[in-house]
């Protein structure tokens, strides 16, 4: 087995993990299976090159324990899981394919202790793919078996958020803010034109410079070298793309008030939430903020199929952001603290609650 699997697995605070070895496209297969104390487990399937397998079983595992946080957060019925296909070459056509039917029927021999849909990597497509080999996938519209994409909706989710942290820190709204999103693409893309809409003005950045201009250039808005995105000057810094971007190098250098974006795991350790608290830069927790596309899928299982209604429901999430900086606030401690807090009391009342069955 590839070098520290073992070892990450006996360390890991979760339930459990699936891995295989996918031979023909040479692909790791990480299903973590973080907490189920609130449902069936679910998550997203990210799919990319790591360095190392090991790095995407370590990766899968963090992702993991976020989506217990984000079910956990928004009260929704759920367990934390996530999964990661670990690839060794970028995979397409009929190779790609076959992945995915392979990853889709271990899926189902699951038989529902795991459920799924997109992440980093993954498309709405690749789901359609997925779907032909088992019905654990979440997003599929139920009367045209459509595949839905979340993205639009952690878009809608991230803008609502960030909405709700501007009107706690600033005392007004996005209008006249200036906002820097980092990562323009699937979701990052789309918050650029909510915000502009909502009259901020917008710094976009991103590795890929093709993509950064055409984004600045639909809103009338500038691009920032990626080397500057840290020290740009702004009132918001919206981190869309990677994971880890809040660390001890780059959190000293912010010169923003606030910072709310969809990145998962944005936070490269623990201690980076005080540091941001220490800076007096107020943090939207990312698992809270992103969670629009987990609750558009939870709300489609519940039976609401109408998008627009879906889309309002995104507000949830302003509200969610809102209740947690204000609780932050009010004990002086990092809005990291007090998310944590809100989950433990989700999770410590349903166990509480089965106990007592
Ligand atoms: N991958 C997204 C997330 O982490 C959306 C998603 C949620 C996909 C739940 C599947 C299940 O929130």
């Amino acid at each position: 087995m590839s070098n520290g699997i073992s070892r990450r697995i006996e360390a890991f605070d979760g339930v459990g993990v699936i891995t295989r070895y996918d031979r023909p496209t040479g692909t790791w297969i990480f299903i973590c299976i973080h907490d189920d104390t609130l449902g069936s487990t679910t998550g997203g399937t990210r799919m990319r090159q790591y360095p190392e397998p090991a790095d995407g079983l370590t990766d899968a595992m963090r992702l993991a324990r976020g989506m217990t946080h984000k079910w956990a957060a928004l009260g929704l019925p759920f367990g934390g899981a996530k999964a990661v296909l670990a690839t060794s070459r970028p995979l397409v056509g009929e190779e790609r394919t076959g992945l995915l039917e392979r990853y889709g029927r271990l899926i189902e021999s699951l038989g529902g202790i795991f459920a799924t849909g997109e992440d980093l990597g993954t498309t709405p497509e690749d789901f359609a793919i997925i779907t032909g080999q088992t019905s654990f996938v979440h997003g599929i519209h139920p009367e045209t078996r459509e595949k839905i994409d979340p993205g639009p909706f952690t878009a809608r989710g991230v803008f609502h958020g960030m909405q709700a942290a501007v009107g706690e820190v600033f005392d007004g709204g996005l209008e006249g803010r200036t906002v820097m999103v980092q990562g323009a693409g699937h979701v990052g893309g789309r918050l650029v034109d909510l915000l502009h809409e909502a009259g901020a003005s917008v710094l976009v950045t991103d590795i890929d410079g093709d993509a950064a201009e055409s984004a600045a250039a639909r809103v009338g808005g500038a691009t920032v070298p990626a080397e500057d995105a840290y020290a740009t000057d702004c009132d918001v810094y919206a981190p869309c793309a990677i994971g880890a971007t809040l660390n001890a190098e780059t959190i000293p250098l912010l010169r923003c008030r606030l910072v709310a974006g969809s990145a998962n795991n944005q936070l490269a350790e623990p201690e980076d939430a005080d540091r941001l608290h220490d800076r007096g830069i107020i943090y939207a927790p990312d698992y809270i903020i992103n969670a629009g596309g987990a609750l558009a899928f939870a709300l489609l299982i519940g039976g609401e199929t109408e998008s627009e209604v879906l889309f309002t429901r995104m507000t949830d999430i302003g509200e969610t952001v809102a209740e947690v900086l204000r609780e932050a606030a009010r004990s002086d401690e990092s809005p990291v603290t007090a998310a944590g807090r809100r989950v433990e009391r989700t999770l410590q009342e349903a166990r509480g609650a089965s106990q007592d069955d």
